[in-house]
This record gives structure tokens, C-alpha cells and sequence, in this order.
């Protein structure tokens, strides 16, 4: 009986390990502990073991047990690591670099404010920076923007309560409210108060009105200013700067015309419409784009600039506007989705 538990239990521990898979393992265990399996014919002479062996015999067999248990679920417990090790694929090393290296694109809008500050960097004009959150003084009054004007009202911006404190932008005149700048032409006035002429600056930026979201409309929006100080500046180089600019972003096919037009800030002011049939989705002769004009002489007296010495051109757009026309995108809400599908195809 003992040689023939030892028997049973070397072949096991040279079989067991070796087994693959489920069906292999349950095949095994049959023949070892199931009801016909070679460990169960050994107990069953038990019967036939004289009374005095019985106890050692027992013993031995119950031993033989314990051990082929123990190999069985040696073999079951790596069937199963091989089998969790299938489900995961190949080992990862998280030490390892990741092989999605491909680097992110540029928003299509980022993409259309470089190029834009790069075509007016080449021709003289610098960055110039301001904040989001502005008060009325700079966002209106040092922009000669009448007091009753309809850009004012509680419908077109966001104003903050009274109490609202900001301690990084100043309040001018006690009393006034901070809002959330409705356009880029504050950066007029701060940029004119911190040097003196000859100025040439490009001020891009984020803008806020109390609009109602459509395919044409955000309450958060971009837009793109200029500002031109000098002496003897005409209009004449006005409508220059803007044919180069757009001519070098949206093709030499570029027309522009100016549409008389009012504006605080300038005198005279005039719309900027494109004429930009050679792209794609332009289907209208003329799109408008902007506005512009000659500084009024009443903003320079405020920022202290003697306005028989100096002339200038100011001018603003929205970035939006100008990125849709160049790509051919019909919804400005694709701009602010972060869907990758859309923004891939600007890579
Ligand atoms: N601030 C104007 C707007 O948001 C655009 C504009 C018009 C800017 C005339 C200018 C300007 O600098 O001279 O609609």
C-alpha cells in the first residue's frame, strides 16, 4: 500500500504541474480524488488492510491526501493566473514612456490669434495684455462711450455686484462697477496710459456679452484689437493695414471695404466687410468682420496724449468670426465643445 501511495503521489507531483488548462485540471482531478479515481481505489481496501495495520495505513493514506490536495490547488491557482494573465494581454511596464506620444493640436482659434499676431508682429505692432474683469471706466468712459449707450445696459453685459472686489484691476471713478469686458478696446485705453507715442499694439482676448447661445452667438467669445498712434496717421493707412492683414490670413483675393459707421472711440468710424469668395462656404459677397476708425481726439485728451500732435487708427474683430470664414465652420459652438472628432482636422 505504501509503495503504491509514493507511486501515485510522484506521478502526481510530475503531472499536476504541468496541466494547461480547466478541462485538463478537471480531467486530473478525476482521476485522483474523483469516485473512480486512483486515490479512491486505495481507500476503498482500506477493508482488506489487517486491523492492526489499519491505523498506519490510514494514516498514510490521509497523508497522500493532504498532499495531492495541495498540489491540486497549486495547479488550479496557476491555470488561473495563466488564465487572468491572457485577459490582460502582454505585461505593462507603467515605467515606460507612453506609446500614445503623439502631441495635442492647437485650437483652431489659438491657431488663427498666432497668425494673426505673427502677421502683425511683422509689421511693427507688439502684444499688448489686459484684464477680463474691467470696470465701467475702462470698458466705456475713457472710450468716449456715452453714458445712455445701448452697449451699457444690463441686457448686453455682465456686471458684478457692487460689493464685488478685485484687487488686481483698480477702480478709476468710486462708485463704479466691475464688469466682464464686452470688448478688447480697454486695452486701448490702458496701453496709452502706461507710455507714450508712437504706439503700435495688437491686444487679443476673451470678451463677454449677455448673449443667448446660437450658431452665431456666445456670451464668451474672442476678438482681436489694434491700436495705431502717431503722427500724421490716416485713414488711408487704416484701410492698408487691413487689406495687408487679411490678404496675408485669408488670400490675396481679399477685398475689404469700410461702411460708415459710429463708435465712441473713433471719428471718424467706419464696419469692416470681407469679400472672400475663394474660400470655402462663402456663399454672401460681403461678410462683416469688424470695426474701425481714427482715434477720436477726445479719447487721447483723456489719457493725457495732445491730440493736435497725435492721430491713430483703432481697429477690432472677432476672432471667431474670422476662424470660421478661413476653415469654413458653420456653428461657433464647435469651438468650445473640446470634441476631438472636430478639432483633429486642424492638426
Ligand atoms: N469694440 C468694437 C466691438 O466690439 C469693435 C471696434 C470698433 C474696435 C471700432 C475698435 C474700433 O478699435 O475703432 O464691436
Amino acid at each position: 500500500m505504501q509503495d503504491q501511495l509514493s507511486a501515485l503521489l510522484s506521478k502526481a507531483q510530475t503531472e499536476l504541474p504541468a496541466l494547461k488548462t480547466r478541462p485538463e485540471f478537471e480531467a486530473a482531478k478525476a482521476r485522483y480524488v474523483g469516485p473512480n479515481g486512483e486515490l479512491t481505489a486505495l481507500i476503498k481496501q482500506m477493508c482488506s488492510v489487517p486491523k492492526e495495520q489499519k491505523p498506519v495505513v490510514g494514516k498514510l493514506i490521509n497523508e497522500a491526501k493532504t498532499q495531492l490536495t495541495v498540489l491540486l490547488d497549486a495547479a488550479l491557482r496557476q491555470i488561473e493566473a495563466s488564465e487572468l494573465a491572457a485577459k490582460l494581454g502582454p505585461a505593462i511596464d507603467p515605467t515606460l514612456p507612453s506609446p500614445d506620444f503623439a502631441l495635442g493640436t492647437t485650437h483652431p482659434l489659438t491657431q488663427v490669434r498666432e497668425e494673426m499676431c505673427r502677421i502683425l508682429r511683422k509689421v511693427g505692432f507688439t502684444i499688448a495684455d489686459g484684464p477680463e474683469v474691467e470696470t465701467e471706466h475702462y470698458c466705456f468712459d475713457a472710450l468716449n462711450t456715452p453714458a445712455d449707450h445701448p452697449a451699457r445696459d444690463a441686457q448686453d453685459t455682465f456686471y458684478f455686484p457692487a460689493d464685488a472686489r478685485f484687487g488686481n484691476v483698480a477702480k478709476k471713478v468710486p462708485g463704479e462697477k466691475y464688469l466682464l469686458r464686452t470688448h478688447t478696446s480697454s486695452v486701448q485705453i490702458r496701453t496709452m496710459l502706461k507710455g507714450q507715442p508712437p504706439i503700435r499694439i495688437v491686444s487679443p482676448g476673451r470678451v463677454y456679452r449677455r448673449d443667448t447661445t446660437d450658431a452665431t452667438h456666445s456670451a464668451n467669445f474672442h476678438q482681436l484689437e489694434c491700436l495705431y498712434v502717431d503722427k500724421n496717421v490716416t485713414v488711408r493707412d487704416l484701410k492698408a493695414l487691413l487689406d495687408y492683414i487679411f490678404a496675408s490670413l485669408l488670400g490675396k483675393d481679399t477685398k475689404t471695404r469700410f461702411r460708415p459707421h459710429y463708435f465712441g472711440y473713433t471719428e471718424p468710424s467706419f464696419e469692416v466687410d470681407l469679400s472672400a469668395k475663394h474660400l470655402p462656404k462663402v456663399n454672401k459677397d460681403w461678410i462683416e468682420i469688424g470695426g474701425c476708425g481714427m482715434v477720436d481726439p477726445t479719447v487721447f485728451t483723456g489719457v493725457g496724449y495732445d491730440a493736435e500732435v497725435w492721430t491713430g487708427y483703432a481697429f477690432g474683430m472677432g476672432l471667431e468670426r474670422l476662424a470660421m470664414l478661413l476653415y469654413g465652420i458653420d456653428d461657433i459652438r464647435y469651438f468650445y465643445q473640446n470634441d476631438a472628432r472636430f478639432l483633429r482636422q486642424f492638426a
